[in-house]
């Protein structure tokens, strides 16, 4: 992996999923060495529920620092009051996945309003709204003009009326 990325260490290393068919414990003393050895930096899990975070914690040595969800305006189901609060108190970044949920934001007529209102486009609000979530979103975008204007939603603040519109959204 390292010598595909071209680097000699990995800021964050993601567990993807603890989905049954897969052993993801037996990564967690693998992941624990990695960190020791330098190889890693922060210890990270994805698609894990809170019993799946406990569970991870108890094994592993090393403080697990992010959970990757799937998580945007359109889709927040995954991500209740109790999610947030654990990741919280265990000091657990909530990093957003699939956040422009691969382009459904973009026809949204709730979304495209708000957005026209900026004058921003409908994914920098989607971008906009997991910010004000403290989630970190990772938008994918190979096209130099998304990349630009992804960047740029760091800057776009959301009013009050913006977020209640927002949080009923989708699912
Ligand atoms: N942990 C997991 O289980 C899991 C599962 C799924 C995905 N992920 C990760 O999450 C990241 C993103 O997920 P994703 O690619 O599935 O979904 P996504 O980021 O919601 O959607 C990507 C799509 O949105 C477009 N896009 C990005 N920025 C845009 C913008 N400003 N305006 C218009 N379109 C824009 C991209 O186009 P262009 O590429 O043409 O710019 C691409 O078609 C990836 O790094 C992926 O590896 C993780």
């Amino acid at each position: 992996m390292l010598k595909k990325l071209g680097t000699n260490y990995l800021d964050l290393l993601y567990i993807h999923a603890p989905w049954a068919d897969v052993n993801w414990q037996e990564a967690i003393p693998q992941i624990d060495e990695l960190i020791e050895e330098g190889v890693v930096r922060e210890f990270g899990v994805s698609n894990f529920t809170i019993t799946d975070m406990q569970g991870a914690q108890q094994l592993a040595k090393h403080q697990i620092v992010a959970n990757q969800m799937n998580y945007n305006v359109l889709y927040k189901t995954e991500i209740d009051d109790n999610f947030r609060k654990y990741c919280q108190n265990n000091n657990i970044q909530i990093v957003a996945y699939q956040p422009v949920k691969r382009q459904e934001v973009l026809a949204d007529k709730v979304i495209e309003e708000i957005a026209m209102n900026h004058s921003v486009s409908p994914a920098q609000i989607a971008l906009a709204w997991l910010l004000c979530q403290n989630a970190i979103p990772i938008p994918k975008a190979i096209n130099k003009h998304h990349i630009d204007e992804n960047i740029e939603a760091v800057n776009i603040t959301l009013s009050e009326k913006d977020l209640v519109a927002l949080n009923i959204l989708g699912a």
